[in-house]
């Protein structure tokens, strides 16, 4: 493995995702009004429930960092249902006090997505994100930027592989209503950040995640640049680190 890379495994989702919440909220105490990374989707669920817990506890000030997530369907209404703005708002930011002028989120209704990538990249390379919360595709997708022959460098609108779709229809009542497409943050725009934080939980994410971290270096597995990120923490649990930890 990569030096660079710091790979924790847990027992399970739950102890995952409690290392998870500590990992990020030792990153704030450092710079409570930092920049920070989001994302959605359902592993880093359990890390948001835990830093609700510390938020209330008093263990950890999240209400006064700046948040920019990795990426939004393109087009749906902000508060869609499946939007990623209404799912931050309700997973994560409105339990800690968030204020809306700290939530950056690519507009699911902008008139033309790609001067809203555009300007969003702006945005998120400009505001020196400290840590990057990342999950990873079935098909070794980071935000959504899906395999591919290249590395896509800044935040663009996408269009998203069956693969992707097939998984996110889980969340949509019909096949149909899953959108196609999204605005994504580039390879590039995650890469700028300081330390990444890759989650990944579950037997199905173990044959990726060991493509990702100790396979070749391809678009085709977009999350194998992480290899050559400077500060990558990983924190997988036994399931999808089985692979990794019989290494
Ligand atoms: C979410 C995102 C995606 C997910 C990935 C894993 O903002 O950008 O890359 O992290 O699809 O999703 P889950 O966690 O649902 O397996």
């Amino acid at each position: 493995m990569s030096p660079n890379i710091t790979l924790f495994i847990e027992n399970d989702y739950e102890q995952l995702s409690r290392k998870a919440a500590r990992i990020f909220a030792d990153s704030v105490r450092t710079n409570p009004v930092g920049s920070f990374g989001f994302a959605t989707g359902g592993t880093p669920e359990g890390m948001y429930t835990e830093m609700i817990k510390m938020q209330k506890a008093g263990e950890a000030d999240f209400s006064q960092l700046t948040a920019y997530n990795l990426d939004e369907y393109f087009p749906i209404e902000p508060d869609h249902h499946q939007s990623y703005e209404y799912f931050m708002a309700n997973k994560l930011f409105d339990a800690i006090g968030l204020p809306h002028d700290k939530r950056n989120i690519p507009r699911g209704d902008a008139k033309d997505p790609h001067i809203e990538a555009a300007e969003y990249d702006v945005l998120a390379i400009g505001s020196r994100i400290q840590m990057q919360i990342l999950g990873i595709g079935n098909n070794g997708h980071i935000g959504f930027n899906e395999p591919s022959d290249y590395f896509r460098g800044a935040t663009g609108h996408v269009a998203l592989t069956q693969s992707t779709i097939d998984s996110n229809a889980r969340y949509f009542d019909s096949p149909d209503d899953v959108p196609r497409h999204a605005i994504t943050m580039g390879v590039k725009t995650i890469m700028m950040a300081e330390t990444i934080l890759l989650l990944a939980s579950g037997e199905a994410k173990a044959p990726i995640l060991w493509d990702a971290l100790k396979g070749l270096i391809t678009p085709l597995v977009p999350a194998s640049i992480l290899q050559m990120h400077r500060d990558v923490i990983v924190v997988a649990d036994n399931a999808a680190a089985k692979h990794l930890a019989a290494v």
